[in-house]
């Protein structure tokens, strides 16, 4: 990446924080650029991470090698149509617009080499995890940039086929919410049994990152992990039983199929 020029189209909070995550390893402000409708999210974007920044989208992606769209998903259509004229053959799209597939994308664009992200929103802090799928136009060393792109803001995983891309937004792209309401579950349960809310969010929030942080730092898988702290007739054994006596496997699974059901509805309403 160290010489690869990036256009941004739409400089809202997803391309900040890609911008931010860019920066932040090393590449140089000259070498990204960003375009957005708004004189405020220009001055915005400008002050804060020192690139240029255009109105004109077909300014921003001149002598880019990778153009990243991150505008809302109902944009994405007038968006990719205006710049099919401007593009160059040579040039990756990355798409980190939910639900709008590579058939829809490249029937606006033309035939450009394209990689399909899900980011999530932990991004937004550099915590995030982006699923990505390549076209078979792209490149081993462009999907090395759409690789390292994503990085930015946290890990990477590359699927096979682009049906996979709903399962990858039903587990970690709508994930976030699922974590979020198992806090407020566990913080609503912690208040009837008597702790104040304050407290019990405390300890529902840094339960949920300790947790995270020992799955993810841990060379043995969840469930070992959770059988290491779950003694034979004890407090966590009582609370587990609980949960699965009430289909709690099931429960998540007919979830996540919902999901990926919406996903693959809303990207056929998105691409007409
Ligand atoms: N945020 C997340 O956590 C997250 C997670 C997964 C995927 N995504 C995807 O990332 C994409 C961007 O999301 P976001 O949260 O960053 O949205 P956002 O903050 O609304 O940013 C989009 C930006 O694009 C600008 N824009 C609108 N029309 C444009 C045009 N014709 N040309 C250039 N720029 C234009 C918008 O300007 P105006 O505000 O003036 O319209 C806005 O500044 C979406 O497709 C979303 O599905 C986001």
């Amino acid at each position: 990446m160290s010489k690869t020029r990036i256009a941004f189209i739409g400089a809202g909070n997803m391309a900040s924080s890609l911008i931010g995550g860019l920066l932040a390893k090393g590449l140089d402000a000259a070498q990204i650029r960003a375009s957005d409708p708004g004189a405020d999210t220009r001055a915005k974007v400008a002050e804060q991470h020192g690139i240029e920044l255009f109105a004109d989208n077909a300014q921003a992606v001149q002598d880019a090698d990778v153009i990243v769209i991150a505008v809302k998903p109902q944009a994405m259509k007038a968006v990719c149509q205006d710049l099919r004229p401007h593009l160059k053959p040579h040039q990756l799209l990355v798409s980190i617009a939910a639900g709008i597939t590579c058939a829809s994308l490249l029937e606006w664009l033309g035939t450009q080499p394209l990689v399909r992200c899900m980011p999530n929103t932990p991004a937004l802090l550099g915590k995030g995890v982006s699923g990505l799928y390549a076209t078979a136009q792209v490149t081993p060393a462009q999907r090395q940039q759409a690789d390292e792109l994503l990085s930015a803001v946290g890990i990477v995983v590359w699927v096979e086929t682009e049906a996979q891309i709903d399962a990858v937004t039903a587990v970690s792209g709508s994930g976030p919410a699922y974590f979020f309401l198992l806090i407020e579950a566990m913080t609503a349960a912690g208040v009837k049994l008597g702790l104040s809310h304050e407290v019990a969010e405390q300890l529902a929030e840094q339960t949920a990152l300790g947790a995270a942080h020992m799955a993810v730092s841990s060379d043995v898988d969840a469930s070992e992990l959770r059988r290491r702290v779950t003694s034979p007739a004890g407090t966590t054994d009582a609370a587990i039983k609980s949960f699965q006596a009430s289909g709690f496997e099931a429960m998540v699974e007919k979830a996540l199929s919902a999901a990926a059901h919406r996903s693959a509805e809303m990207a056929e309403q998105l691409g007409q």
